[in-house]
């Protein structure tokens, strides 16, 4: 099937207390693993392609690679563009063909945001795109974004109604704790479990119910959502790595997000320290080996093993790619 765009798997996601898993592109291995593991859980998901995605592998690879991963997996995915950083790359995305863009105008303020917004979402519109925005910041490093951590700020319910209804964005993206990166959290900013390991604070769960209160029914994503799962840390840290105080969010509470208004939770780094875990142990094993096609498929086998406990465990988006086939036929 061809490219979706992402307003009916919000709609049904919202509906059915799930969330869609958006997932970071970079090479072919990662597309291919994400949409092996979305195919065998007959799954919907969202592949999304940073500038950064985009300089690196060159446009056209990444969208040859989305389309062959369409013609390979029967499921809905959307072709996203992660944190835009100005109307030109959100242009050039709709242009090539993306279903749907973020313009992240988080540094500006309130009313420059919106108006930027809103010419992004002029353009996107006319093209038949949607558009992600976001209010608040998120601390963390991007290859386009850099917020320090005394710089973060989480987004004010109060803010929300006007940011929506005068940008006309489809989805937004809000700050309630997360942020990117495999250490979003300073040792001193969490307590210990029992076997030693990082426990960082709460999400801010009530923000969240204030600005579902403001916008009842619209589409809320998650930034910053990997939960830098102990096991691969543990494997790169045991092959010669140094991955020390990585920390990232529980999964319980992006479960519990993915139940409310959060529609779209976006996942990063949990798919880079996967593949580099593959990568370094298979090293390790087999220090004379010097064939790409024999360590890369381990990272690409550790990236579907944890794409599948994602949307299985985390997300529940298992079994329903059928329902937004449906409506987006419906819709047609
Ligand atoms: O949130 C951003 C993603 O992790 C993309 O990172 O800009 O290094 O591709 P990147
Ligand atoms: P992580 O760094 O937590 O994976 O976040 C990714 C992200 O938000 C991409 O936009
Ligand atoms: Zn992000």
């Amino acid at each position: 099937m061809p490219l979706v765009g992402t307003k009916e798997m919000f709609k049904k996601a919202y509906e059915g207390g799930y969330a869609i898993g958006a997932f970071n592109v970079n090479n072919m291995e990662i597309v291919q693993g994400i949409t092996e593991a979305a195919a065998e859980l007959n799954s919907p998901v969202i592949l999304q392609a940073s500038a950064g995605a985009r300089k690196y592998a060159k446009g056209p690879y990444l969208r040859h690679l989305v389309e062959a991963a369409l013609e390979v997996n029967d499921i809905p995915i959307a072709l996203h563009l992660d944190h835009g950083p100005d109307f030109e790359t959100c242009k050039a995305c709709i242009d090539d063909g993306f279903t749907s863009v973020m313009y992240d105008g988080s540094k500006y303020e309130f009313k420059e945001n919106i108006k930027r917004t809103k010419e992004v979402v002029a353009y996107a519109h006319e093209h038949g795109v949607v558009v992600e925005a976001e209010l608040g910041k998120l601390a963390g490093i991007e290859d386009d974004v850099k917020v320090a951590a005394h710089d973060a700020a989480y987004t004010q319910p109060e803010e929300v109604e006007e940011f929506v209804s005068e940008t006309g964005v489809d989805s937004l993206a809000i700050a309630i704790g997360t942020s990117h990166g495999a250490f979003k959290f300073k040792p001193e900013q969490c307590t210990r479990n029992a076997d030693g390991v990082l426990v960082p604070p709460e999400l801010r769960f009530d923000i969240l119910a204030e600005i579902e209160k403001k916008i009842p029914e619209f589409p809320i994503v998650l930034h910053g959502a990997s939960s830098v799962i102990p096991k691969y840390v543990k494997i790169i840290n045991a092959n010669g790595g140094k991955l020390d105080d990585a920390v990232g969010i529980p999964e319980d509470q992006l479960r519990r997000a993915a139940k409310s208004a959060v529609c779209k939770i976006n996942i990063d780094s949990d798919l880079r320290l996967a593949m580099t875990a593959g990568i370094r142990e298979h090293f390790m094993a087999h220090p004379e080996h010097f064939d790409p096609r024999q360590y890369i498929a381990d990272g690409r086998t550790y990236i579907k093993e944890l794409v599948e406990h994602k949307i299985k465990d985390v997300l529940g988006s298992d079994g329903r790619a059928d329902e937004i086939v449906a409506l987006v036929n419906a819709n047609k």
